[in-house]
């Protein structure tokens, strides 16, 4: 559908900026981070021109998988501070004439939420079958052969009742049953309290596995797998993930947003291009954004990038948004995948290609994943699977303030280590560099907020091969050339069937801006342009 035909809604013209609330200001002196402290960062994010802030949980939860296990939905945790911090927090955002969307993590509670502590108490209680218990089988083994994605069965026994009940993630984190109508009622009442007070939309964790195979049917192998991956990776998740009746839930969720004004949805989905559009829902009723990870699990290879690019702009359903990704709390740091420089180009692709970006905190800096030693490793899936490399800790260390102790995050010591050259890449140091990352992230937002081609426009492929990926934006007569160079290798850019006369507005070298561009193009290794095109 061509740009001009829609109306853009906040979160289609926006972008989004997550943050990891244990990691970014602690305002109370204990090393983790708060609710106040985010709001001593507001006018920063105001002044980086981010228009949405996504809080990974901040809810009452024993901190078996740092939030994911939430014990009270409508609680915070005192580490975060309280419900007037909250309310603060969410007056200070809409202030600032920005958004603020919630993790919504409805597929598992804590094992510590009065629902489970019911469930388990006896196999009668009324909340039983609000979670996914089964029996042995006969010979005393686990109901299927289903995995957690932390390692390990995903089944867990209970002595007392003798049954297993299903965790994905954690024993801590038992899955809810989907399928029990009360679960839902009681999972879109906590959706309203929050919409009551006034959050402008969701971020709904793990959104493809909120429903199981009714008849439990063991996964079947992955043939791809190799012993470096999780043990999780054994399988394929065929009949515990993304199945059909997923959408018929999340349909209900929309409901529930569109009793609303503009409130939204977005669904982490890690699923190949084809399945994820369908939770796009049929007529745009499903999520508003499904997560699109194709920047995080490609290889950074400029053919491949740029043809996923284009199947997935190809498979959006008629009226359905794209988004895109280059980090989270989950994933290795783009700066450390891609190196430093060539982290400027991502950066690029990012904030120019057609749909909502969402930075993860710190990769405006350029911040690396940090060495963590064993001794002091936190993740649970680092913990639970020690030699595979996994751990989360290295993406979510503090937010590299200034170079002041403990890079002005806090002043105790932080929760998880700041790496040693904090003292020379943080916010203050690249505030006032022309040449830094922040500025680079900080102009490339600015253009793309004032240049309705770049936020909204249309998006035409233009030429690619091993080392460049270049593509179009346009609106009415305006349009904006970007040619990115995804290698380290210096290389050309001369489509066959374009010529194209501009000047360079942007570029991660900022000494190529306002050069002409006539003939063909050469670019250096790591180098991305922004190129106005003559009308
Ligand atoms: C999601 C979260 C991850 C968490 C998991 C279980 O993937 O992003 O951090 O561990 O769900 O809730």
């Amino acid at each position: 559908m061509k740009e001009e035909q829609l109306k853009h809604l906040w979160w289609q013209e926006g972008v989004i900026y997550q943050i990891y609330p244990r990691s970014y200001q602690d305002s109370n002196s204990d090393g983790v981070g708060d609710l106040q402290g985010i709001i001593k960062r507001l006018d920063y994010l105001k002044w980086l021109g981010v228009n949405a802030i996504w809080i990974s949980p901040i809810f009452s939860s024993p901190m078996a998988d740092f939030g994911y296990d939430i014990a009270d939905y409508q609680d915070i945790h005192p580490l975060f501070g309280t419900m007037a911090d909250f309310d603060e927090l969410l007056a200070e955002v809409h202030n600032r004439g920005m958004k603020l969307i919630l993790d919504l993590v409805p597929n598992h509670t804590s094992d510590q939420h009065p629902w489970f502590l019911e469930s388990k108490s006896s196999r009668d209680n009324p909340k039983r079958d609000w979670y996914i218990w089964e029996d042995a089988l006969p010979d005393g083994s686990e109901p299927n052969n289903w995995l957690s994605v932390f390692g390990g069965s995903g089944w867990e026994w209970d002595e007392n009742t003798q049954q297993y009940y299903y965790h994905a993630f954690l024993k801590e984190q038992p899955d809810l049953n989907w399928r029990n109508p009360d679960v839902q009622e009681a999972m879109m009442n906590v959706m309203r309290f929050w919409l009551d007070k006034g959050v402008d939309g969701f971020r709904v964790d793990v959104m493809w596995h909120m429903v199981k195979d009714d008849q439990l049917r063991d996964n079947p192998p992955n043939p791809h797998y190799e012993p470096h991956m999780a043990t999780y990776e054994k399988l394929i998740p065929a009949y515990s993930t993304d199945q059909p009746e997923v959408h018929d839930i999340v349909h209900k969720m929309r409901a529930v947003l569109d009793e609303y004004d503009e409130r939204m949805m977005i669904g982490e989905i890690y699923l190949p291009i084809q399945k994820l559009m369908t939770y796009y829902g049929s007529d745009n009723n499903g999520a508003h954004l499904p997560f699109n990870f194709l920047l995080l699990s490609l290889k950074w290879e400029a053919q491949q990038i740029a043809s996923n690019v284009d199947m997935y702009e190809g498979a959006l359903p008629d009226g359905g948004w794209p988004n895109w990704v280059l980090g989270n709390h989950d994933q290795p740091r783009i700066t450390s995948r891609v190196g430093s420089t060539q982290a400027k180009v991502a950066a690029m692709l990012l904030l120019t290609l057609r749909g909502t970006p969402t930075i993860y905190y710190g990769d405006e800096i350029g911040m690396r994943d940090v060495p963590i030693p064993p001794e002091e490793v936190q993740d649970p899936q680092g913990l639970n699977m020690p030699d595979l490399h996994l751990s989360r800790d290295p993406a979510r260390t503090p937010m590299q303030w200034e170079d002041t102790n403990q890079a002005g995050f806090t002043d105790s010591k932080p929760w998880l280590r700041l790496p040693d050259y904090f003292r020379r890449i943080n916010v203050k140091v690249q505030q006032d560099d022309p040449f830094s990352m922040l500025t680079l992230y900080r102009r490339l937002i600015k253009l793309r907020q004032e240049e309705p081609a770049l936020k909204i426009g249309d998006y035409i492929p233009v030429y690619s091969d091993n080392q460049v990926f270049s593509f179009i934006r346009k609106s009415g007569d305006s349009r904006f050339l970007v040619v990115l160079n995804l290698s380290h290798r210096p290389c050309y850019f001369k489509p066959k069937h374009h010529k194209f006369t501009g000047v360079v507005v942007l570029a991660t070298f900022p000494e190529r801006e306002n050069t002409a561009i006539t003939e063909s193009i050469s670019l250096g290794g790591d180098e991305g342009i922004l190129v106005r095109l003559d009308a």
